[in-house]
């Protein structure tokens, strides 16, 4: 198998992609069954890194329900013909032939029985098929359309680590900037610019939330606690479990509206998904009026998360914190109660930044790209795929399945 052997001086490929991740193996392998000389190359030292710490260490690979609705870009139409063309049943075969045992978890989110492992080792074994040469350890120096360099014929020259290589299509499959520890760069970037493309400015997604220091004195101690809630910013809800760290909140909730949460927003959570909250403390106000209301808030909730939101802000000087009983309750009272359980408002100071963030919203902006090949439209041969570009997918395999997708479509042209 061709991994790791070493280069010629000035080896010639058809195409180059930089990065041996989720999409830059998927482009590889689509382009390799074409009959394509392919090199992929990496400068980590193994193959495939975010795939193999993804979904705790089990890879959520796909969605189920995958669909553009579930992706954030500056053109929300961008993702709708690869992920079209390529589909999470097209991934889900390729898992199948591989005989990989996988489940669903919940809402579609599809993830190995087993490891992650197993899904680079389908890649690997895909490229090792095709004739895909992967070479890790190598970083891209310098990257030259020959065309500028007045070469006779149209590509590329790579300076690299190892020396030079030229090619007729060059795939830059660089990812975000999320976990730098796993080899994560801002090469693509620095890559759309030199060649004209614009960056849609970037943060960090998917990503814990740091709450200031009044709210963490009063909930650290809940810190592992975790809840059903449904919680909305900027017009989007999310109903999933929240979880109260030590710095702030987290849980697949809080992870989802860190994607639309911008610095000084409030995010807003229902803490009793589901359930007519008003029609419930009137019920309880006539049928237990004797009950103490933290005592009828903690049969939903957690006793300890109950107690706390009692002894918090508003909630507090209403029920005295939660002492008070049902029957001095006024409807009023009830009334405000049910608005403070729907949409409790969280201010969170900051996020976790990149260390802790699955993925980079924003990237290359996707104006100059054709949405079908990938290629870029200022510069023949040159192709952008996965997160590197400007579309983000939520929480739950979508992520991976805009890499397989584009990867996929680009693999077709290049
Ligand atoms: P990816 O990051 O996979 O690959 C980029 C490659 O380029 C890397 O191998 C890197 O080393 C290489 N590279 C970067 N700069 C370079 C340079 N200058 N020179 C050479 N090589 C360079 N998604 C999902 O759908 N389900 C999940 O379960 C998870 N779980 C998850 C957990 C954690 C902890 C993280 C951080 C992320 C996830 N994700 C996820 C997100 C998912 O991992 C991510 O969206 C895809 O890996 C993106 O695929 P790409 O191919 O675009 O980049």
């Amino acid at each position: 198998m061709p991994l790791n052997q070493p280069l010629q001086p000035a080896l010639q490929y058809d195409v180059v992609i930089i990065g041996a991740g989720a999409s830059g193996l998927m482009c590889a392998l689509t382009a390799g069954e074409r009959g394509r000389k392919v090199l992929v190359i990496d400068h980590a030292n193994k193959i495939g890194k975010k795939i193999l710490i993804s979904g705790g260490g089990r890879c959520n690979y796909t969605n189920m329900y995958a669909e553009p609705s579930n992706y954030l870009s500056g053109n929300p139409h961008f993702c709708k013909s690869a992920l079209a063309r390529y589909t999470q049943w097209d991934f889900q075969a390729l898992v199948d032939k591989h005989n990989i045992p996988w489940h669903e978890k919940a809402l579609g989110q599809l993830f190995c029985d087993n490891q992650s492992r197993d899904i680079v080792d389908l890649l690997v074994e895909e490229c090792r098929q095709m004739g895909v040469a992967i070479r890790l350890k190598t970083g891209l120096e310098h990257l030259t359309s020959l065309e500028l360099l007045n070469v006779q014929g149209q590509g590329y020259r790579l300076q690299t680590s190892l020396g030079e290589i030229t090619c007729e299509s060059v795939v830059v499959a660089t990812g975000g900037l999320s976990f730098p520890t796993m080899g994560a760069t801002g090469m693509g970037y620095e890559l759309a610019e030199q060649f004209g493309h614009s960056l849609v400015e970037r943060h960090p997604a998917l990503v814990p939330l740091i709450m200031p220091k009044s709210w963490l004195q009063h909930f650290v101690e809940l810190s592992g606690v975790s809840a059903e809630v449904i919680a909305t910013c900027n017009g989007q809800s999310f109903r999933e479990n929240l979880l109260i760290t030590h710095r702030g909140v987290s849980g697949p909730a809080m992870l989802q509206v860190s994607s639309y949460w911008q610095q000084n927003d409030t995010v807003s959570i229902n803490w009793l998904p589901g359930r007519n909250i008003e029609g419930w403390l009137r019920e309880a106000f006539e049928e237990r009026p004797k009950a103490a209301f933290k005592t009828i808030l903690s049969e939903p909730l957690t006793k300890r998360l109950a107690q706390a939101l009692c002894e918090y802000g508003e909630m507090k000087e209403l029920t005295d914190s939660g002492l008070k009983v049902m029957n001095q309750l006024s409807a009023k009272d009830r009334q405000q109660l049910t608005g403070l359980l729907e949409s409790w408002e969280l201010k969170p100071s900051g996020t976790e930044g990149y260390k802790k963030a699955e993925v980079t919203l924003g990237g290359v902006a996707t104006d100059n790209i054709s949405s079908k090949s990938f290629e870029s439209q200022k510069q023949s041969g040159l192709f952008f795929v996965g997160e590197v570009l400007d579309v983000t997918g939520h929480l739950g395999g979508f992520n991976f399945q805009w890499a397989w997708a584009s990867g996929y479509c680009a693999g077709l042209y290049v």
